[in-house]
């Protein structure tokens, strides 16, 4: 991977949502959309995949750690994050597509991050059997965590007021579509494909260390002590939004200033976020689109 930071670069307005296939989207997620589709997976991938704002970087720093970050210091001393383990799904002007940086990953395995819903993954990655790993977040802070990253990074529509997101957030109608189909879809999937890890932002909050023992038996992976209490600690909130190569700092299209990409990090957000009247509604809409009582989330 090469160290090149990524160009400059100015993009075109904000671009607007429409409807794809049934999932809310904007361009900069479908413009590639036949080359991800084609993705040619292998056996020994390992897919990240999220609903946005879920915990993903988290957990991509994690399994970074565990499979480089030993033999490769400099990677994790000068390449970002986001080329050390690509977005599939983007196509951004003037910048390598997710897919083609994906294509040229060197190491391996290669980790590979998507927000793709379960029916778009490339068909490529159920056939070859790869890993993949879901991290879902509960639904309240999920939507404020969305709502902060829409009011800084101009690859997604203006999200309006807090009410009016919130609105659009319940409706399904933000980028990469209605959080209730992702993490039931994927719950799911769970059920009948082995290799799928589903973990929970919450989890991760309450004991890291825990996570990363459960994520290294999914993996087959056995480091040492000294070696998860170092990653323990790198990938603690403070650690990781001191460091560049982590903090999405080199991305151009979002407005740190704005909103920083390592907000707060925290379990109950929410409650500084919505109203009373707006967390009942919520929760009575809540009760009717999750109906799995199988797959639960904590708010606290
Ligand atoms: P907040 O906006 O609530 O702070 P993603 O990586 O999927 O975009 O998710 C980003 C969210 O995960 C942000 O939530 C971010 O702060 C949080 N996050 C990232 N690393 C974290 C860590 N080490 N501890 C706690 N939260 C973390």
């Amino acid at each position: 991977i090469s160290n090149k930071s990524f160009p400059q670069m100015e993009l075109p307005p904000r671009p607007a949502l429409f409807d794809f296939n049934g999932v809310s989207m904007t361009r900069y997620f479908t413009d590639n959309w036949e080359n991800v589709q084609n993705f040619k997976a292998r056996p020994d991938d390992i897919v990240i995949a999220t609903y946005p704002k879920a915990g993903t970087t988290w957990v991509s720093y994690i399994l970074d750690l565990l499979y480089f970050g030993q033999t490769c210091p400099e990677r994790q001393a000068s390449i970002p994050l986001q080329k050390r383990v690509p977005f599939l799904d983007i196509s951004l002007p003037s910048l390598p597509t997710g897919k083609d940086l994906a294509d040229q990953l060197p190491t391996t395995p290669r980790l590979i991050k998507t927000h793709l819903p379960v029916q778009f993954l490339p068909k490529s990655f159920w056939e070859q059997n790869s890993r993949i790993i879901y991290v879902g977040r509960n639904a309240k802070d999920n939507a404020v965590s969305y709502f902060h990253f829409y009011r800084m990074n101009s690859a997604v529509p203006e999200p309006g007021e807090w009410s009016t997101f919130l609105r659009s957030f319940m409706d399904g109608k933000v980028v990469y579509g209605s959080w209730y189909d992702h993490v039931n879809g994927w719950w799911e999937k769970k059920q009948t494909y082995s290799k799928l890890h589903y973990m929970f932002y919450e989890d991760l909050i309450e004991d890291c260390g825990r996570e990363i023992d459960q994520l290294c038996s999914f993996l087959g992976l056995s480091p040492s002590v000294e070696e998860k209490e170092r990653i323990k600690t790198a990938v603690k909130f403070d650690n990781m939004k001191q460091n560049q190569m982590i903090s999405f700092t080199t991305v151009k299209y979002m407005n740190q200033t704005v909103s920083p990409f390592l907000r707060r990090g925290k379990v109950g957000d929410w409650k500084d976020h919505f109203t009373v009247a707006q967390n009942e509604e919520f929760d009575e809409d809540y009760k009717e689109k999750m109906k799995n009582p199988t797959l639960k989330f904590r708010t606290e």
